[in-house]
């Protein structure tokens, strides 16, 4: 019997007039119990991983390589918090860094894979899905390339570097992040292109090339187009999801290879939440026959006043309200959270004034919290995955 068969929601049990009978009469590992604690089983038909599977659905998490336990998965011995954790909760993973220039490329001639291809390893272990991020940003680079590229080498850097990382993973990814946050509309440019270091040194067809070169390295990755800043309906936001359009046309026109558009989401527990703007964002991508991702989701509480309570409550609305906007969308096929716990997540890493809690308190932005135990975020997402229409 498949995990399909075993899964019992609540709301099963109460259109089959169980529920009637009373939840106490019930086992809790049938229908999992919010108000256990730490004592909750999340695990097996109780994981978002098995009611994304329910649902046609990817759900997964940015992860970092060097915290998993691959050989102890392998031999089936490992107790390690975190790396059972990704292996139950996802079916697909990103990593956070570790297949960005800066950790793939020490020095201009060398590629170390080391750590990218433990992730792989991983997943094919617990038999995830990968999606590879990402093969061309202003951000995220060695040292050496700046000072390296130039208008002369800038074509057969990018070209080598993604006909090697690409090769590398070719036929064993889910999708690739080919081009990060190429959009900035404060940059003041009519097409809406951020000058970055690409653009700069190659020019908008920075973009083409990229997209052309991926599909010759990994002809079956979808190939995703990411941005962040395109969720909400403010004005700045309305106008940065219109630029990506504009790109996404104009790729079309010129039969430049795309698949999918990553919508990063990374939200805050207040002030303005996604709506409208997004969801016809995600219509009119997919009339152009795009998948869409959201890739980078997680919920910042910098500015929630009081303690760990009142940040849960404000990351838990989200967690619900965000995904039952988009999981109604049917080309919407995939959620990855960026991190897993509050406990890795890079809110709780940066020091910058938008990640740091005026209290000095730490972030609670992800399902899972310091301890590794489910948050109130956790039960709020797997609602919203379970009330989800089926996906193809
Ligand atoms: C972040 C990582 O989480 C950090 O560890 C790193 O220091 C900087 O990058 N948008 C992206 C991600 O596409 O790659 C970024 O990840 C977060 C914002």
């Amino acid at each position: 019997m498949g995990a399909r068969e075993l899964m019992w929601s609540r709301r099963d049990l109460a259109k089959a007039g169980l529920l009637a009978v009373g939840s106490a009469v019930l086992p809790e590992w049938l229908w999992g119990s919010q108000e256990a604690g730490n004592a909750t089983d999340v695990t097996g038909v109780n994981s978002l991983r098995a009611h994304a599977d329910a649902r046609g659905l990817l759900f997964g998490a940015a992860v970092v390589p060097q915290l998993l336990d691959v050989d102890g998965l392998a031999a089936g011995t490992t107790t390690d918090g975190y790396t059972l954790l990704v292996k139950n909760q996802a079916n697909i993973l990103v990593a956070e860094n570790s297949m960005k220039w800066g950790a793939l490329r020490p020095s201009p001639g060398v590629f170390d894979f080391t750590q990218a291809d433990k992730l792989m390893r991983f997943a094919s272990l617990a038999g995830q899905k990968v999606r590879g991020h990402n093969l061309c940003w202003h951000e995220g680079n060695p040292g050496w390339l700046k000072p390296t590229a130039n208008r002369d080498n800038a074509r057969a850097l990018l070209t080598e570097h993604i006909l090697t990382v690409a090769g590398h993973f070719r036929g064993r990814l889910h999708s690739w992040d080919v081009v990060n946050e190429a959009i900035e509309p404060k940059d003041g440019q009519a097409d809406g292109l951020r000058k970055s270091m690409w653009y700069d040194l190659i020019g908008p067809e920075y973009l083409d090339l990229a997209y052309r070169t991926a599909a010759i390295a990994d002809p079956d990755a979808k190939l995703t187009y990411n941005d962040y800043g395109i969720e909400l309906d403010t004005p700045d936001q309305a106008k940065k999801r219109e630029l990506v359009l504009a790109l996404i046309k104009r790729f079309k026109e010129r039969g430049v290879p795309l698949h999918a558009v990553g919508v990063q989401s990374h939200l805050s527990a207040d002030g303005p939440q996604p709506g409208a703007g997004l969801v016809q964002f995600v219509r009119e991508v997919g009339r152009m026959g795009l998948e869409v991702y959201v890739t980078e989701l997680d919920v910042n509480t910098r500015n929630i006043k009081g303690g760990n309570g009142e940040q849960d409550a404000a990351v838990a609305r989200v967690y619900k309200d965000y995904p039952a906007l988009l999981l109604e969308e049917p080309n919407v096929k995939a959620l990855l959270t960026w991190g897993i716990t509050d406990a890795h997540t890079w809110l709780n890493q940066m020091k910058q004034p938008w990640a740091v809690r005026p209290d000095g308190s730490r972030q609670r932005p992800l399902p899972f919290d310091d301890a590794l135990q489910p948050t109130p975020a956790f039960f709020a997402l797997r609602g919203a995955i379970e009330g989800a229409k089926k996906h193809d």
